[in-house]
């Protein structure tokens, strides 16, 4: 124990914050975290929505140390794997009937899944006599990843300002957001869906995809759009021969309470794009779910991927997602996450509910166990607190004192102003999670106590 926090002082591992001092875990269960000195953390964020089957699963690190002793590497350009065949056609049975016969490549994480998805658009335009199609429509408030692509069509201000000289930039849209409604909810999906079509005819025939988060995720924190948008942007995308990609990296492998968050507006993608829940944290992990159009382009076509990473299809990460799937199956976790009597997902939406007691509290919006709760200074107007106050992150360190784990951002109006909390459980352990519910209740009177004096 003593070399470990020897090694924290010296700081060797490059922090996120310098000015931040971070606990250092020691071991998870469930939807649990203790550090080195046994201080214990429940986990309303699932970190960053990623631990979605809980901690702790035995079949899943002993699925992993078979495969590592059997089989742990080889490299995607000269063998393919039994796990990793097993593993994609157990994700494409997943993802639904208009997958089959599609094909999956894996990744280390979302952003690199994403890069894939944005590349293989591009290839699919080329391969299918569109060699002119290279642009991507996204929209602003939307988070993509991290690498420089992603971070092309993402809109997360903050963590996009200082790259924008390295970055292609395309058009971005405006994402469906009916607390602040842009058409105060007139029509709004349509209207949304217009912004699209607007953007197509800009791009004069240079567009060859359109990517977004069924829900939206992290940036504008779980807001789903109006009924009616996404078969519109669908239809649009059909009519222009755009390649729809939707972005599952925070949304799939059930949590929204369905195995996809498309399903809940009936929107079959031509590309699926997953991380997070896919590995549930167990392993780095990502995919790219191409339907059966992408992938005949390219067998009929060139009949080459001109893209690849060494480590892609990883046999040790394919088995953790082989038994992360498996234990979603036996779990009922999909069900278990939605708002069906019994299951988790209800009764944490209901008290999440009871949140709006707080003055501070302006909307409180999600599906499934993807949660976003917005704070306000001003509940009739809306207006938000200063961004000086960061309030949202004031608020996740009341939490944090008390155990239990959030993730705050900032940002949601405009990308600067406007604060929520993002909450993403595991769909594990409900009881703690309906207590840690309580304590962030605490957390924001405490922080609301704090900005009013
Ligand atoms: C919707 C979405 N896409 C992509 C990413 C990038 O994933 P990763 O951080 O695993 O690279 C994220 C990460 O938060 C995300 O929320």
């Amino acid at each position: 124990m003593r070399t470990i926090i020897a090694t924290v002082t010296a700081r060797a591992v490059l922090p996120r914050s310098f000015a931040k001092q971070y606990p250092v875990a020691a071991r998870a269960e469930g939807a649990r975290i203790w550090d080195i000195d046994g201080r214990e953390y429940t986990d309303l964020s699932g970190s960053a929505a990623v631990n979605f089957i809980g901690f702790g699963v035995d079949a899943i690190a002993d699925a992993m140390a078979a495969q590592a002793r059997q089989l742990p590497f080889v490299h995607s350009s000269q063998f393919t794997s039994e796990i990793a065949e097993r593993f994609a056609a157990e994700v494409l049975e997943f993802a639904g009937a208009a997958f089959e016969g599609g094909a999956v490549f894996f990744t280390c994480g979302g952003s690199e899944a994403v890069e894939t998805a944005l590349k293989l658009a591009r290839q699919y335009q080329v391969e299918t006599g569109h060699p002119d199609r290279f642009e991507i429509i996204s929209r602003r408030q939307a988070y993509h990843g991290a690498t420089l692509g992603a971070l092309a069509v993402s809109g997360n201000t903050a963590r996009r300002a200082i790259y924008l000289p390295m970055v292609r930039e395309f058009e971005h849209i405006d994402m469906p957001y009916c607390y602040r409604c842009a058409f105060n909810c007139e029509n709004c999906g349509h209207q949304y869906a217009q912004e699209l079509r607007a953007a197509i005819e800009h791009s004069a025939g240079r567009a060859a995809a359109f990517i977004g988060e069924p829900m939206s995720g992290a940036t504008l924190g779980a807001v789903a759009p109006p009924s009616d948008y996404w078969p519109e942007i669908a239809a649009i995308c059909r009519e222009h021969d755009l390649l729809l990609i939707a972005d599952e990296v925070m949304t799939g492998f059930g949590r929204t309470g369905r195995n996809f968050a498309m399903e809940h507006w009936n929107l079959q993608p031509d590309i699926i794009v997953a991380g997070k829940g896919i590995g549930s944290g167990y392993a780095p992990l990502g995919a790219v779910i191409a339907s059966p159009r992408v992938v005949s382009a390219l067998r009929q076509g060139s009949g080459t991927l001109i893209h690849g990473f060494t480590y892609n299809a990883h046999p040790v990460s394919m088995a953790a997602g082989s038994a992360v799937l498996e234990r979603i199956r036996t779990g009922d976790l999909v069900k278990a996450s939605d708002s069906h009597a019994g299951s988790i997902g209800k009764p944490f939406a209901k008290a999440l509910h009871t949140m709006a007691k707080h003055e501070a509290v302006g909307d409180v919006r999600g599906l499934g166990l993807l949660w976003g709760v917005e704070f306000v200074q001003d509940r009739a107007t809306k207006k938000s607190f200063p961004a000086e106050m960061k309030f949202s992150s004031r608020v996740a360190a009341a939490a944090m004192k008390r155990g239990v784990l959030t993730y705050p951002m900032q940002g949601s109006i405009d990308g600067k102003n406007g604060d929520h909390l993002l909450l993403a459980p595991p769909a594990v352990e409900r009881e703690r999670l309906l207590e840690a519910l309580d304590q962030l209740s605490d957390a924001i009177a405490e922080a609301a106590d704090h900005a009013a004096r």
